[in-house]
């Protein structure tokens, strides 16, 4: 009888530790888990969350954007896509939501390795378009179409020298001249539908002549 009892002992404490091991062993795995997923990269974050303030976000269209804890890895949120090497954002997709915006964040200027950005339809209430777009010289497709935005096309847009698609009509814009249009040599698709050209005198070359399939 007493052997029995300090068997039963013996093996419930074996149990407690076998159980804790087991615990343990379970919870470093999940954080391990964890880090493997989460690819956000804190910067782009902030500056994600930044853009999102400056849209307004009456609507509250973005609820699936947020700081909180289960909500950390930007690269989950809606519209937005991150490279799968690097982490990095390249992709903010959040065109045909139909909102009204306030501006466009310069924190968007974080975004160094964006590729494609599309905010169609999101209305910036007559702001103009910021001149730091032109710095996010990895863009290969930018749309701005039917996004409230007036004044000039700002002429950084010359450093987007990767840019294959630029769709800014429908807007109240304005170009004094298209200069910046030759240093983009990799355009394939223009569409300034809408732009007041009508002080365009020097039409570049370039568009003339070399570029059939851009429309304006
Ligand atoms: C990145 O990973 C996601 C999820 O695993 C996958 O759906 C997507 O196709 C990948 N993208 C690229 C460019 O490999
Ligand atoms: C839009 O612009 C007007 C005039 O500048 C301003 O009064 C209004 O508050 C702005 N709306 C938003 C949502 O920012
Ligand atoms: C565009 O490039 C020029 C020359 O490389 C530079 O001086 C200018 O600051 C750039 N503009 C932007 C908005 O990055
Ligand atoms: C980006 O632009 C290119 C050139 O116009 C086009 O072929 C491609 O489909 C666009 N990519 C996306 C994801 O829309
Ligand atoms: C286009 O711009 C010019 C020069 O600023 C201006 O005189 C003209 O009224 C504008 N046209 C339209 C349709 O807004």
């Amino acid at each position: 009888m007493k052997g029995d009892g300090r068997c039963l002992k013996l093996f419930l404490a074996l149990s407690i530790l076998f159980l804790q091991n087991v615990k343990g062993g379970s919870h470093s795995h999940s954080l391990r888990d964890a880090k493997v997923t989460v690819r956000c990269i804190e910067r782009e974050r902030q500056a994600l969350l930044a853009f999102k303030r400056g849209l307004g976000d009456e609507l509250n269209q973005f609820s699936l954007w947020g700081s909180e804890s289960q909500k950390q890895d930007c690269c989950r949120w809606e519209g937005v896509y991150c490279s799968n090497q690097t982490g990095h954002v390249i992709q903010l997709d959040l065109g045909d939501l139909f909102f009204q915006g306030k501006m466009i964040s310069p924190k968007l200027i974080e975004l160094q390795h964006l590729q494609y950005l599309d905010l169609a339809f999101i209305d910036f209430n007559g702001s103009q378009i910021p001149d730091f777009i032109g710095s996010l010289t990895n863009l290969r497709n930018l749309s701005l179409y039917y996004c409230n935005l007036v004044g000039q096309i700002p002429s950084s847009f010359g450093n987007l020298t990767q840019l294959q698609h630029l769709d800014l009509s429908n807007n109240q814009l304005q170009a004094e001249n298209l200069n910046c249009l030759p240093a983009l040599s990799s355009l394939t698709y223009l569409d300034l539908n809408g732009a007041n050209l009508s002080t365009v005198f020097d039409w570049p070359e370039a568009v003339l002549n070399k570029r059939p399939k851009l429309i304006s």
